[in-house]
């Protein structure tokens, strides 16, 4: 396994890989879990070099973020990688990412302005144009980003179709523990208590996949289920609680044939999400 810390070094390793081979990027912030590690073996399943990006992308974050405190732990994540036979890390740090005269960014607009994007103002901005950034400099043929962030996922679907970027996206299922939390780097900051308050989330989205087996397509009634379950518990935030058009992310009121329900809240100080689609048999 290679670990390469610059731009022009993973730039010309891929130039030289893809005269006989193709590329599959999996693009990371590290502190790597098995939800991460789904997305490394759907990239291996695929039988190409896997390149595993590990860079916590400070201009995602906002002022009142936890960009600092964000957990990081390059060691382990590399003995993980390791272990998944992942072919390249590529670990850059912020000076060769944005050396000082940066000053492009990527903006896919309406689609920003739903969901996550109305509070964490220019979190996608960020996103967008890291992974931009990411796929110039690995030049993968393929991607893959895993659905629990479903909002990044189809920005940056998006990007890749208006920009015409030659990369296919591939988007993976939600991981999440055995029973159900949404596998994420920041359950690591929930208490016992915390944890466990958790679980109304995921166990919203299956009440409202019941309700909506059972027929129910008006949006406000599968809303209030979600709500009136989050608020059994005290120290539940909720944040939104939404359902959307899958490709607009535009809120719907009634259910023709497909949404998705997405929830934010905040437990403590920690910012939870996690969504489910709804899609007719
Ligand atoms: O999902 C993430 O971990 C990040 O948003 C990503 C896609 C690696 C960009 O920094």
């Amino acid at each position: 396994m290679k670990i390469i810390k610059t731009v022009r070094e993973m730039q010309q390793l891929s130039d030289e890989l893809r005269k006989t081979k193709k590329i599959t990027l999996v693009p990371t912030m590290g502190y790597l879990h098995e939800g991460h590690l789904a997305l490394v073996r759907r990239a291996t399943e695929l039988g190409h070099v896997v390149v595993v990006s590990i860079f916590v992308n400070p201009i995602q974050f906002g002022p009142q973020e936890d960009l600092a405190k964000y957990p990081r732990d390059f060691d382990r994540d590399a003995a993980l990688l390791e272990k998944e036979k992942t072919d390249i890390i590529f670990y850059p740090d912020a000076d060769e990412m944005y050396p000082g005269a940066f000053s492009t960014y990527v903006e896919v607009k309406k689609l920003e302005d739903h969901l996550c994007g109305k509070s964490r103002v220019g979190h996608f901005v960020g996103v967008a144009t890291v992974v931009a950034k990411l796929f110039n400099i690995v030049k993968p043929h393929f991607a893959v980003f895993g659905q629990k962030d479903y909002q990044q996922l189809i920005i940056i679907e998006k990007m890749v179709n208006d920009l015409n970027m030659d990369i296919e996206i591939i988007g993976h299922p939600t991981i999440r523990e055995q029973d159900g939390l949404a596998m994420s780097s920041r359950n690591t900051y929930l208490s016992p208590e915390e944890r466990d308050k958790a679980l109304l989330i995921s166990r919203s989205l299956k009440k409202v996949e019941e309700l909506f087996r059972e027929g129910e397509r008006n949006t406000a009634t599968l809303k209030k289920e979600v709500e009136d379950l989050l608020h059994q518990k005290e120290g539940i935030n909720i944040e939104y609680v939404n359902l959307c058009d899958t490709d607009t992310l535009e809120e719907l009121g009634t259910i023709r044939n497909k949404a998705v329900l997405a929830i934010a809240c905040r437990i403590g100080k920690t910012r939870l999400i996690d969504n489910t689609i709804l899609t007719e048999a």
